[in-house]
């Protein structure tokens, strides 16, 4: 069996599509091309994402991202076997997008379609790397929108550990970037600025730390934040790389620590970090000294592919094809999932409408 398989993403900010041939048996499917285009540039003058220019822009790219692909991989849309787009969680008027243009493709092809769950995506991600992980690991999925420790066994086996009760860690960057009047995305802004600064200058809460359980709370840490700024007054400007480091290593500490509590309470031996602020140079340096020490590998998707991208999508939709938990599905009618729990995704298969 070689598949090939077209990937969309457009949940937010990017639009990403990407080719991926899904081998015989055990082999890992091999990436063939991708492109993406990201409208940070076309947001940056609003200070965050407007979901209404997110979607048009989506229908601008799509297409044409779509053609560079096919081009770069030498492969004619004709020989497309499985079209896959990101069916949630995301803006519903982005990811409607991404469904509408996947299903018409498809049915002008006469070709199935997967809806895939976006965070599997990121999960999955690092198979794409040179060093790929082995099941099972610890998963810590820190994008813009979701913090959870999952536990996973396997394609489709995923379990829950720990997640945020308020504010994503990658929230908690872009809102603290915020209050130091840095652009957006806040997150790579925050970790630039923090290079210049003293991680141990200002004492920030690390919220829930000895909460003895795996959960995360980061909304505290922006209040912290905004009385230190306010506190510091005209003084701010001189010392905003101070408070940004402190606010970096507040953030990074307590996403260590739990990553390590959560590898004590299952026993396992193997972490993968996946999501946006996957690419933070802090945290991957924190996590990969406290997980050497411990004998602990750390699996990372490669930097270009930490946030969001075509290529985790039609690349999960291959590990699912390849695992036995998508059944061929011709019927082009869809639906997009604004909200979505990762651990609903399971084994059953992901059919849009269902
Ligand atoms: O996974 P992602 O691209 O989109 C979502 O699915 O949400 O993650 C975006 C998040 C944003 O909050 C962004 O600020 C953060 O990832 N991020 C970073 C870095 N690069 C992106 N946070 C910290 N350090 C970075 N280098
Ligand atoms: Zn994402």
């Amino acid at each position: 069996m070689s598949e090939l398989i077209l990937g969309f993403e457009s949940s937010c900010d990017e639009t990403g599509v990407a080719l991926v041939r899904a081998g015989g048996g055990a082999a890992l499917p091999q990436l063939l091309a991708h492109a993406l285009h990201s409208q940070i540039e076309m947001h940056q003058a609003y200070g965050g994402v407007v979901p209404e220019l997110a979607s048009r822009d989506h229908i601008r790219r799509v297409l044409p991202l779509t053609e560079a692909v096919l081009a770069q991989a030498g492969v004619a849309l004709a020989e497309v076997d499985v079209v896959a787009y990101t069916r949630g969680p995301g803006l519903a008027g982005a990811l409607l997008v991404g469904a509408g243009v996947a299903c018409a493709l498809a049915a002008a092809l006469d070709r199935p379609v997967i809806g895939v769950h976006h965070l599997e995506g990121h999960l999955l991600s690092p198979f794409l790397s040179a060093d790929p992980p082995e099941f099972p690991f610890v998963a810590l999925l820190v994008s813009g929108g979701h913090t959870q420790l999952m536990r996973v066994d396997g394609v489709g086996r995923y379990e829950l550990l720990g997640e945020t009760i308020d504010d994503a860690a990658g929230e908690a960057f872009d809102k603290s970037a915020k209050l130091l009047g840095l652009g957006y995305p806040g997150g790579p802004a925050l970790s630039r600025l923090a290079e210049q600064g003293e991680p141990a200058a200002f004492k920030l809460p690390r919220p829930l730390l000895h909460s003895g359980d795996l959960d995360f709370s980061f909304a505290g840490l922006k209040t912290a934040v905004l009385t230190q700024a306010r506190k510091l007054g005209d003084d701010l400007p001189g010392r905003s790389a101070d408070l940004a480091a402190s606010t970096q290593a507040a953030i990074v500490d307590v996403l260590v620590r739990k990553t390590l509590a959560a590898l004590a309470a299952t026993g396992l031996t193997r972490v993968v970090v996946a999501g946006g602020v996957g690419a933070n140079r802090r945290l991957r340096a924190q996590l990969d000294a406290a997980c050497a020490e411990r004998g602990v590998r750390v699996h990372y998707p490669e930097l270009h592919l930490c946030t969001d991208n075509g290529a985790m999508i039609a690349m999960a939709a291959a590990m699912r094809l390849q695992a036995g938990l998508e059944q061929p599905r011709r019927d082009y009618a869809f639906d997009v999932k604004p909200r979505w729990p990762l651990e609903e995704v399971g084994a059953a298969g992901v059919t849009p409408g269902g």
